[in-house]
């Protein structure tokens, strides 16, 4: 199983780090157009190895794309990340043609692979390479929801006073501070609805908190955050790489489902060894109905400052 990582920033490093420490694939390079800034990255963490016990192979290299030839799961999180005050939709206008052409090269390169979206504004850029690559809509994955939900579910035990392991939650719709949609009503702790032990204020509280949870870390850090994004990416490449058939919600292509068409958004996903191998359409209320919508129409809304 070999993992390409486009962009060796704090995302892409954190990212290539989170898959050697599961130790489930042969190899990870990781690509940077910094002049041996990826080499640099793939030394120091493979310099973790005998430390962190993990066999995974991290190679890296400066815009070289035969070195990653024949991979089986490309990630791309290259490009500009946001900084305090910005919104992930400001980020079109140089991240469009990065994602573009390192979209094209990585293609060229591993006709074969699953791809898997992460720079800003993902959902846009998922669509974008939608249309730069044509390739079938289950090996493009954009990368948001995971994440989203990741912090829901901090914000939830925060809550709740609970530990993480007892809560599920899952957060749908747009990568953005305003399309996201979590999820309160089919949150649970250990399989009790969490409105049974906290208030519809505290879950609206949780549910702000949730939706700018990116932008909280950007505030704090002057710049966007890695840890949790660089895992959420880990978690999708293993779940395909492992062929685990987990539900994680995901933006990709919908063509009717949910009512919505010709847009990557996010909604819960089986992902396999052949990427998104179904869509899962659960029932959503008439208000999550209506919060989807919303969020589609802000989604598209950025797709039509893509120049097509
Ligand atoms: C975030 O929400 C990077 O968009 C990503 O932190």
């Amino acid at each position: 199983m070999k993992v390409t990582v486009v962009g060796a920033g704090a995302v892409g490093a954190s990212c290539a780090e989170y898959i050697a420490i599961k130790d489930f694939a042969s190899e990870v390079v990781l690509l940077d157009i910094k002049e041996g800034f990826a080499e640099g990255k793939a030394m120091d963490l493979m310099q973790t190895a005998s430390l962190n016990g993990f066999d995974t192979k991290i190679v890296g290299t400066t815009n070289d794309y035969t070195k990653t030839a024949g991979s089986d799961i490309v990630v791309i999180t290259s490009g500009i990340p946001r900084k305090p005050g910005m919104t992930r939709e400001e980020l079109i206008g140089i991240n469009a043609g990065i994602v573009k052409s390192v979209s094209s090269s990585l293609i060229e390169h591993s006709p074969n692979a699953i791809m898997i979206v992460v720079s800003n504004p993902m959902d846009t850029m998922t669509y974008l390479v939608h249309k730069t690559t044509d390739l079938p809509k289950n090996r493009i994955i954009g990368m948001g929801g995971a994440l989203d939900s990741a912090r829901f579910k901090y914000r939830l035990a925060e809550a709740l006073g609970a530990p993480i392991s007892d809560v599920d939650g899952m957060v749908i719709g747009g990568h953005s501070d305003k399309g996201m949609v979590p999820l309160t009503r089919l949150a649970t702790r250990n399989s009790v609805p969490v409105s049974e032990f906290i208030s519809e204020e505290r879950l609206a509280q949780v549910m702000e908190d949730t939706k700018v949870g990116g932008a909280t870390l950007t505030k704090l850090l002057g710049t966007s955050a890695w840890y949790a994004p660089g895992a959420a990416v880990s978690g999708l490449v293993q779940a395909i790489a492992c062929d685990q058939k987990k539900i994680f919600p995901c933006s990709t292509l919908l063509e009717g489902e949910f009512g919505l068409n010709d847009l990557c958004i996010g909604v819960p996903v089986v992902l396999g060894r052949n990427g998104i191998e179904k869509i899962v359409e659960i029932d959503l209320s008439d208000a999550e109905k209506a919060k989807m919508q919303e969020s589609a129409e802000g989604v598209k809304k950025t797709n039509g400052l893509l120049a097509l």
